[in-house]
């Protein structure tokens, strides 16, 4: 071969987007990331224009730092991406995510360029993939290729009445039905309650419905950018996140009429997004129109340059982010299991071919689908029972925005392990209600316990500890699926041991104090390991994509073994007394 093959990362998280090239051997050639403006910060930094965190250098061969794009910044960065309308409301501002998206990959572009000059074996980028935060919902026009609405993020709780009706009206027994073939509870974290609130709420988008002309179309933030960024114009949605948004039935990939009914949704009145699997050809890059649909800026002049070698290279690759990091921690087998912390946290326990179904909270998801590969096993559609935790990092960025009781979100890890326990206060960080294994949408933040002697160590340690409890309540639920539900104990201890490592990264991971708490608070039978790749999500949707046609990886015997990380090994065991960790999981069940 006469360059040395990349694979593009798109990675849109909750209040970041990222892009980064990917080599066989799991390195990161280029990368760039933006942080989201909110409401908040534009209030806050009225004077400042710069949104972009600067450019991460990148490296050349000689070691000489070479950063594409200093003063590469959107001309009017003072619109916010992320808005807070109401409490409990969550909008993201879909043309600003495309936007940012399309900038990050410029930038990297741009950086490739610098490093292949004069290189004698370039870098060449042959596959792109998609991964981003799920169950956020966007509607848009077909002909226009312009959003309705700002976008409502997974995490948003308006539709908290509209769940709560739908509950009470709905049988349980019929309930039941429907998790079983969706996977999911109904709940105001997966899509289906959000698409209701715009044809209820919006009248723009209730003509679009009513007109049933093939306009309106309705996607997750994958369908969205992959509209976007094709030829084609591909209306699509890969499995694992066809499968957050309640209308997908998990046996046959497919939209499904009773659980469409039960939102009362016609398909016949909206596009809903083909479902494909995890690595195929979507379509051919493109660079974006911003200004065509509608964006108050366009892309600086050299992105868009840049990105000019980008075209006509196959998306090929999509994952949802927390499929994303399954696979990018090579968590690839049936028995393996990890959790990413990011805005909230997500455990994912991969159960391989077998759909499983939980009797005790955690939810059935996709895993990844690589149907390409040859391996008859590998490419079957993979599952996952995942357990979601709807607040973590976010509990951090409330002690330092709110509280502010730490100036940067690193501190947290020193401040609470300045204290060995939270003196008796336990926090429960509702603030969006509970997701698994409890499933109340009406639940809120609460902080118990509270003395004169409680000082900000332990409220700080009592916030951690209260995302780590939502951890182990969740493999305790799956535990107690393995004991109650013979078919799941069965499948899963015929093909797999007991659960003894969890595989963790994201950004509370990277505290030693956070991952010291939380293998205290899951004991002695786990082991806390985290990644040696630093970049989970975007390297696993890099290797969806680079799966396609082989460019970059041919098989996953291939992915596992070419992919070396950074060669750290840090795990954490239990270090806690047992009668004191029981002793703190009672007081925390009881709050
Ligand atoms: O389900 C929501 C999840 O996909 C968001 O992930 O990393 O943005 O917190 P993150």
């Amino acid at each position: 071969m006469s360059f040395i093959p990349l694979a593009a990362s798109i990675d849109i998280g909750t209040t970041s987007t990222r892009a980064i090239l990917f080599a066989r051997d799991g390195s990161e050639i280029a990368k760039h990331q933006i942080e989201y403006t909110t409401s908040a910060s534009v209030e806050k930094a009225a004077s400042s224009t710069q949104k972009e965190s600067s450019p991460t250098p990148v490296f050349s061969a000689e070691g000489v730092a070479i950063t594409a794009a200093d003063n590469l910044v959107f001309e009017d960065s003072k619109k916010p991406s992320l808005l807070f309308p109401n409490p409990g409301w969550v909008e993201c501002v879909p043309s600003s995510i495309l936007a940012d998206a399309t900038q990050c990959l410029g930038v990297c572009m741009g950086s490739l360029e610098a490093l292949n000059k004069d290189a004698a074996k370039p870098y060449k980028v042959t596959a792109i993939g998609i991964t981003n935060m799920r169950e956020t919902t966007v509607v848009w026009s077909k002909k226009t290729g312009k959003a309705y609405h700002n976008g409502i993020v997974w995490n948003d709780t308006r539709t908290s009445a509209i769940v709560q009706k739908k509950i009470a009206e709905t049988p349980k027994d019929v309930q039941e039905k429907l998790r079983r073939i969706s996977g999911v509870p109904i709940s105001t974290y997966f899509s289906a309650s959000k698409l209701r609130w715009f044809i209820d709420n919006c009248d723009n988008v209730k003509a679009a419905y009513d007109r049933a002309d093939g306009d309106l179309c309705f996607g997750t933030i994958d369908t969205w950018l992959i509209f976007q960024l094709t030829k084609e114009r591909s209306h699509v949605s890969d499995v694992t996140n066809a499968s957050r948004t309640m209308f997908m039935n998990l046996d046959t990939f497919n939209y499904d009429k009773e659980l469409l009914d039960l939102w009362d949704i016609n398909p016949k009145n909206i596009v809903l997004p083909k479902i494909v699997s995890s690595s195929e050809y979507y379509g051919a890059f493109k660079t974006p129109n911003l200004a065509a649909i509608g964006h108050h800026s366009d892309l600086p002049k050299a992105s868009s340059t840049w990105l000019d070698a980008l075209t006509d290279i196959p998306i090929c690759g999509c994952l949802g982010d927390q499929s994303a990091s399954l696979v990018g921690q090579l968590t690839l087998k049936a028995g393996a299991a990890k959790c990413t912390y990011g805005t909230g946290a997500f455990l994912l326990y991969n159960t391989g071919p077998r759909k499983l179904i939980s009797e005790h909270g955690p939810v059935t998801t996709l895993g990844f689908w690589f149907p390409e590969l040859e391996s008859k096993e590998d490419s079957q559609p993979h599952y996952a029972l995942e357990g979601s935790i709807a607040v973590a990092g976010s509990v951090v960025q409330w002690l330092r925005d709110n509280l502010k009781m730490i100036e940067k979100a690193q501190d947290v890890g020193p401040l609470a392990s300045q204290v060995d326990n939270t003196g008796g206060a336990v926090f429960v960080p509702a603030f969006s209600g509970l997701f698994a294994p409890y499933w109340d949408s009406e639940a809120r933040g609460t902080i118990l316990g509270l003395t004169q002697y409680t000082n900000a160590c332990h409220i700080a340690r009592a916030a951690l500890e209260g995302v780590c409890y939502q951890t182990r309540a969740i493999l305790k639920a799956m535990g107690n699926d393995a004991g109650a539900n013979g078919d799941f104990m069965e499948d899963l201890q015929s093909t797999v041991s007991p659960l003894s490592v969890l595989a963790v990264d994201g950004g509370m991971s990277k505290s030693d104090e956070v991952m010291q708490i939380q293998a205290d608070i899951l004991g002695p039978c786990v082991t806390v390991k985290r990644s040696p790749n630093a970049e989970c999500t975007a390297l696993g949707a890099a290797i969806a994509a680079g799966l396609y046609k082989h460019t970059v990886w041919s098989s996953l015997e291939d992915v596992t073994s070419s992919i070396v990380g950074d060669g750290s090994n840090n795990e954490f065991k239990a270090q806690l007394a047992d009668d004191k960790r029981r002793a703190g999981w009672t007081l925390w069940e009881k709050a």
